[in-house]
């Protein structure tokens, strides 16, 4: 058996290592590659991504996957190993592939009609793309197969083993607790405070993002902070994580909560355990999972007031002319102002989830074929009214403000919301167990929650399906009662309004 386990692994470390060099590619794209560099890029990329696809269709590997399933004398790591890969190895190998080929294509084209008819505000441009995107995606997720629904064959690439009909319960709760709460917050609220629209210095909140990622115990010897249009965090390979952070000068907390984000993404990267690195079972287990660590740290951490206790002085160090009218408290209260706001990445805590539940309502209601693609401007127009309250005046700012669809990421979009309610859920255990963290939070010390991660996230890498992993850090199956609560809290407190 270790003759086959010694194969096994060296099967998996060339895929994790060209792996590496394809997000090192991808990473430079983004932030370093000069501007006539994309053809070639797009092109090298292509030949990477065909050799790891080979490797990972390579019948020689389903051989050794086969005979090792059978075996009992493996270890935890090496059993859950040998799970993820003989998953990952059905995908590739069941979809045709005719249709990986004409899939890859589409995304292209759809992916370049999306940027043209985006700004033309022209959804007929797109349509047609996306009619056939979605004609494709269905294909490809019967060919994987499914029991439950079309729609589960999908999201189980990012959210392995969750099933729709388990999000749909957990986002309908939150539909049904939040939507009358939001509404009452939002009147309270009114308009946002001025400051948060003044100018800052950007590359002076590039110094304040470089203060903050070390005070989150950010390796810097072991990852960078750079800047990007869309901030992102790529692990290149042990001991290199890349995140970076937006820098806009009259939106002062987009640079601090993308870097915030970013963190919470790269601590569970740079704590996942060293001894696991290289084998399936070492990453993180989905990206729901991941997103809960972002999440904790953007909101439960850095919105408290108590972190923005610790944040203000330094702030105030930096820019003493700009922040002399302000306090430790108006601070508070300008990072987590809420409002209607059309689009979802700038949406605040409050409202984001609704900005995903209803991306994630059209997708089921379009894979249960209860919705067709020519429908969809007025479907999402009619869906924003009733859970946000607002009407985008046009389809840019509405139905095509993201990229995902078009990229035939589908499937993709509630995993930002389940991570949200993981964080919220993770952080009422933390809490209960280790008591309020306000006090140590407010004098920038995070030592004991980054150990209560460690221990109960980070170490357990993908030993388990994250469902799993979930339940036995909270000791029960995941719900949305947490986030509910902590909005309700939160918000109740900040505008003065008692909710039943
Ligand atoms: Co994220």
């Amino acid at each position: 058996m270790s003759d086959t386990w010694e194969r096994f692994r060296r099967q998996a470390e060339d895929l994790e290592n060209l792996g590496s060099a394809i997000k090192l590619a991808n990473w430079d794209q983004e932030v370093m590659m000069p501007a006539k560099g994309g053809t070639g890029r797009a092109r090298a990329l292509a030949t990477l991504q065909a050799i790891a696809h080979e490797k990972l269709t390579d019948p020689a590997l389903g051989e050794v996957l086969d005979e090792l399933a059978s075996e009992s004398s493996l270890d935890r790591a090496q059993a859950a190993s040998i799970r993820i890969m003989k998953k990952e190895y059905i995908r590739a190998t069941k979809v045709p592939q005719s249709l990986v080929r004409e899939l890859a294509e589409l995304e292209a084209k759809a992916f370049q009609a999306w940027a043209k008819a985006r700004p033309a505000d022209d959804f007929s441009i797109l349509e047609p793309y996306l009619t056939k995107m979605l004609a494709l995606k269905k294909e490809q997720a019967d060919a994987i197969g499914w029991d439950g629904e079309r729609y589960d064959a999908l999201l189980d690439e990012f959210e392995p083993e969750m099933k729709a009909g388990e999000v749909e319960t957990m986002f309908k709760d939150l539909e049904v607790a939040l939507r009358p709460v939001v509404g009452q917050i939002l009147d309270a609220a009114g308009a946002p405070p001025e400051f948060v629209f003044r100018t800052f210095d950007a590359s002076k909140q590039k110094s304040f993002s470089d203060w903050l990622v070390r005070e989150l115990h950010f390796d810097t010897d072991g990852g960078r902070l750079d800047t990007s249009p869309h901030p992102f965090t790529m692990p290149i390979g042990s001991g290199d994580v890349r995140q970076t952070t937006k820098l806009i000068e009259n939106e002062l907390m987009m640079s601090i909560y993308a870097t915030i984000h970013e963190t919470g993404h790269a601590l569970y990267e740079q704590h996942l355990p060293e001894e696991l690195a290289g084998l399936p079972a070492g990453q993180v287990p989905s990206l729901g999972m991941h997103e809960s660590q972002s999440r904790l740290w953007e909101n439960q951490v850095g919105r408290s007031r108590a972190f923005c206790r610790h944040l203000f002085p330094k702030l105030r160090e930096i820019f003493p002319s700009e922040t002399a009218d302000l306090n430790e408290e108006t601070f508070y209260r300008g990072a987590n102002h809420p409002r209607r706001s059309l689009i979802r990445v700038t949406a605040d805590e409050l409202t984001y989830n609704l900005h995903v539940a209803l991306r994630f309502e059209l997708e089921l209601a379009m894979f249960r074929d209860e919705l067709d693609v020519a429908d969809l401007p007025t479907a999402w127009n009619e869906a924003m009214e009733r859970w946000v309250g607002v009407q985008p005046p046009t389809d840019a700012d509405g139905v095509m403000q993201d990229m995902h669809w078009s990229m035939g990421a589908l499937g993709y979009f509630p995993t930002y919301t389940l991570g949200t309610i993981y964080a919220a859920a993770f952080y009422e255990k933390a809490t209960s167990e280790l008591g309020s963290l306000d006090a140590e939070l407010s004098e920038g010390n995070v030592s004991r929650l980054l150990e209560w991660l460690d221990t109960n996230v980070y170490s357990q890498a993908y030993l388990y399906p994250a469902k799993e992993l979930g339940e036995k850090v909270l000791g029960q199956p995941l719900s949305a009662a947490p986030l509910i609560n902590y909005l309700k809290d939160k918000y109740g407190e900040l505008y003065g309004v008692a909710f039943d």
